[in-house]
């Protein structure tokens, strides 16, 4: 069917009662009898996420080639890219960054942005956006490049989406949230108006480009902070994948993914790609969220209100831990989740230096948390919960009682587990 085909069998059905008026000249008899059209479309999307080694190494040629859609401004026009850094991987990384667009005599402008969650603003975007304007970009086949954690990734992506309607970005991340989160999927977002991600696109960068060298030199609280997402996917979806945290989180964590020991090389290499391909199996089928039901959304109930309302005491995977946590102990309440295989989530947990209890959690905090989110889904809870290790079920009929009966038990379960902690040192 060609795009002529469709507007023609959509104006064939479209007339109005009064559209059968007649005009004298004959001129108009097609018009007459339209006054309504439909426009359907669609829009074939297709990203590619890499893994690289070395993604700055000069004689590697991934990052100079990365997104420019096979067009070129011809063969004698120079490379130009716009490359958005973060400010601390600038300090640690910048060096390099700029000897590499030297080496492959790429035109460039380093625009370094100070990035964490306080500075997810719209404001930060509108920074971005007026430095592109000054440096101008060929919208095709100059990909803006951003270097960063989550919230630099997001930021951009929405400066993509918005500049001249969408420009190509390409994504390298430098976080352990990037690697196996933010720089997979198509969200993008600013918070807004005190809330998380108010502001956002689905918008894929053409290509993500993980290179989990950079872990090297992130802080082991940002290692913690990535290995909650990767339970995340572990809990609901990959048993295996829990095992493996289960038994090598602790290394992951020391070693930083670098793979300085071979149960530390094997462990992380496995680690990082399950993960990915977890995520991208749940994502590529629903990547505009038409179904609102998604198990990755585990975790995410009530961390997005917890996480803005502690900010900058928690950080988003220290967040998303805390709700798991909270709703591991729902589900094991309601004979989801054995006795069991709660302890020992909550103890990997742990063993991930990662927080299980916040004094956020309280019943009002709780109430709007959820009352936000069910806005979010339309309406409904569709609360995910784990059954077992490795599988989820939606739930709609959480009430405020059985909250704080999970929050009282959670509680409990922290000063049991920080006492059992001081008898074994
Ligand atoms: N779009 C999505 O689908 C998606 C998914 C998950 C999370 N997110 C978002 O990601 C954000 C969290 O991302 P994050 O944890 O990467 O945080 P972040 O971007 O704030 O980075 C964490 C900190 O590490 C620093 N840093 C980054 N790379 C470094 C490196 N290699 N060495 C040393 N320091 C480095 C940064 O300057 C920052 O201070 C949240 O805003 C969250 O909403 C988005
Ligand atoms: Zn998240």
């Amino acid at each position: 069917m060609t795009p002529s085909d469709v507007l023609r069998s959509h104006v064939s059905g479209s007339r109005s009662s009064d559209g059968a008026a007649q005009e004298p000249s004959g001129l108009f008899t097609f018009s007459q009898q339209v006054d309504s059209w439909v426009v359907r479309t669609a829009k074939p999307v297709s990203y590619e996420i890499r893994f690289v080694d070395d993604v700055l190494d000069p004689s590697s040629s991934d990052l100079v080639e990365a997104g420019s859609r096979g067009a070129t401004g011809g063969d004698a026009a120079p490379v130009r890219r716009f490359v958005v850094v973060d400010a601390r991987v600038d300090l640690l990384h910048g060096d390099r960054i700029r000897a590499y667009f030297d080496h492959h005599k790429v035109e460039h402008r380093i625009c370094v942005v100070p990035a964490d969650e306080s500075v997810k603003a719209f404001d930060t975007a509108a920074h971005i956006i007026r430095e592109i304007d000054e440096f101008g970009i060929a919208r095709r086949h100059e990909p803006v490049v951003v270097i960063g954690g989550g919230v630099l990734m997001d930021i951009v992506g929405l400066v993509s989406s918005l500049y001249r309607r969408g420009t190509p970005f390409v994504r390298v991340p430098t976080t352990l949230i990037g690697l196996v989160d933010a720089g997979v999927g198509a969200k993008t977002g600013v918070n807004f108006n005190g809330h998380k991600n108010r502001l956002g696109t689905y918008f894929p960068a053409d290509l993500t480009l993980l290179d989990r060298c950079f872990l090297n030199t992130l802080d082991r609280r940002h290692i913690s902070n990535g290995l909650a997402e990767i339970l995340k996917i572990a809990l609901i979806k990959d048993g295996g994948l829990f095992q493996l945290l289960e038994r090598h989180g602790g290394l992951l964590l020391e070693e930083k993914f670098q793979g300085l020991s071979s149960t530390g090389e094997l462990a992380g290499a496995e680690t990082l790609r399950r993960a990915i391909h977890g995520m991208l199996e749940e994502l590529q089928p629903n990547l505009w969220e038409a179904q609102l039901e998604r198990v990755v959304d585990y975790g995410h109930t009530f961390s997005p209100t917890v996480e803005m309302r502690a900010l900058p005491e928690l950080l988003h995977g220290e967040a998303v831990c805390v709700d798991m946590a909270l709703t591991t102990v729902l589900a094991q309440h309601r004979g989801l989740v054995s006795e069991t295989d709660r302890d020992r989530i909550l103890a990997t947990m742990r063993a991930l230096e990662l927080p299980s209890w916040n004094d956020l959690l309280t019943g009002e905090i709780l109430a709007d948390a959820l009352q936000d989110t069910v806005r979010h889904r339309d309406g409904q809870q569709r609360l995910p919960l784990p059954v077992g290790i490795g599988g989820a079920t939606f739930v709609n009929d959480v009430t405020a009682l059985e909250l704080a009966s999970a929050v009282e038990d959670l509680r409990a379960l922290q000063d049991a587990g920080r006492t059992a902690e001081r008898g074994t040192r």
